[in-house]
């Protein structure tokens, strides 16, 4: 059932007060104080369950080891929210637009994180071939961990073997895996290249892990202005006054660098200075643009709990209330500013719907870049110049 708060909200949004342009930064707009709303965002709210299931779970060993950038718990939370609600959705579109994997290749998945990427290369090499086979990298037991389950889990008919491996991309070398995979015949890193430590050393182990001419795609998420959902989060937090906390909360956002002053223009640039500096050519870059979904405000903001201050913000019980207040009022009337005649499908009445559920169904925007090169063949050989092959 839609609650009262949300209907109020709803009404308010088609409101020429809070149509206002200015309003965003008016103190008095930043939230409606009504005990309609103090009732429904914290009487009963999925998230609180969520977080007390997942956030503060020990592992059966007593402690919780926490390995950059993704705990065990945050591995769990990123596996249940954000491989279900973003990243399967953008895997696929990711491998859609590059080059098709074909049956009898070894395969590269750098930053595999939770297997959504190496699981759908699997389902696209196929079992026909003996030799086709995925190896996952990641530099996080947990996330390892939350892959590995989930391949018992859901065992895919019809797809290629996956094999698992704990490294950072700076420490890996092709001796690493089993079976001795000497080279590979393509890879991929879809989200990950944001959070390498030394993106030139793990840049250039994924070339020398190829095979002369094999192909690499790489993703990573355009700078977040337009992306709604975490420029509310990021003003949340300002206005929480945890101003640090938005470098860390942008990171995906920052492949080029600084997270407020990049440009489109500087992520496709730095993605190509660093793939060409890495050694590898023919580099082609897209811009790509999608909605994701979540079944209701409370499943979107979980997006939190996966960023590595999310357990402090949430074991602050005032803060939290704060911050989730903030959240909600903001994805209930927001995109209100743009004027009716430039409304796009990123406007409010495109974002937020009525859920099967009874719940408010969210569909925000996301975008990324995709990139595609290849290694080069031997100095004398033949060039690959051919995107779509
Ligand atoms: C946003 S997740 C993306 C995961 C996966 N590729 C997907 O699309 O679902 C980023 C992943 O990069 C991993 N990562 C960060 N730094 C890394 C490094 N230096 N080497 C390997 N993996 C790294 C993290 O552990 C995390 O699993």
């Amino acid at each position: 059932m839609v609650s009262i708060y949300q209907t109020i909200m709803r009404r308010a949004v088609s409101s020429s007060i809070l149509r206002n342009p200015l309003r965003r930064y008016s103190p008095s707009f930043v939230f409606v104080e009504s005990p309609f709303a103090r009732c429904s965002l914290l009487g009963g709210s999925p998230l609180k369950s969520f977080l007390s299931t997942t956030l503060t779970t020990q592992t059966k060993g007593g402690d919780v080891v926490i390995k950059f950038p993704f705990s065990p718990t945050q591995a769990h939370a990123y596996a249940s929210v954000l491989e279900r609600a973003i990243f399967t959705k953008w895997s696929k579109k990711f491998l859609d637009a590059m080059p098709m994997p074909l049956g009898g290749e070894k395969v590269l998945d750098a930053a595999c994180g939770t297997g959504a990427t190496s699981r759908e290369i699997a389902m696209r090499l196929g079992d026909e071939d003996r030799f086709s086979k995925v190896v996952g990298v990641d530099a996080s037991e947990g996330m390892v961990s939350e892959a590995r389950k989930k391949g018992r889990e859901d065992e895919q008919k019809g797809a290629a073997p996956i094999e698992y491996i704990v490294s950072p991309m700076e420490e890996f070398t092709t001796t690493t895996t089993n079976n001795n995979t000497k080279e590979f015949d393509r890879a991929y890193c879809h989200q990950g290249a944001q959070f390498f430590s030394d993106r030139d050393r793990a840049l250039a182990n994924i070339h020398k892990s190829l095979k002369p001419g094999a192909h690499f795609n790489l993703a990573v998420w355009a700078p977040v202005k337009g992306q709604k959902l975490f420029e509310i989060l990021r003003d949340c937090l300002i206005e929480c006054g945890k101003e640090e906390w938005v470098p860390i909360l942008l990171k995906p956002f920052s492949y080029a660098g600084d997270h407020e002053s990049t440009s489109r223009v500087d992520g496709v640039d730095a993605l190509e200075t660093d793939l060409i500096k890495a050694g590898f050519e023919n580099v082609d870059v897209v811009f790509e643009r999608d909605t994701v979904r979540f079944d209701s405000l409370d499943e979107a903001l979980k997006v939190i709990s996966v960023a590595p201050f999310g357990v402090e913000l949430m074991n602050d019980a005032k803060l939290f209330e704060k911050f989730t207040r903030k959240f909600k009022t903001k994805m209930l009337t927001e995109g209100s500013d743009v004027g009716d005649r430039e409304r796009t499908n990123d406007d409010l009445s495109q974002r937020i719907k009525s859920g099967t559920d009874g719940g408010d169904e969210v569909v925000v925007t996301m975008m990324s870049f995709f990139a595609h090169c290849n290694k080069p063949w031997a100095a004398g050989g033949i060039q690959s110049s051919s995107f779509k092959c």
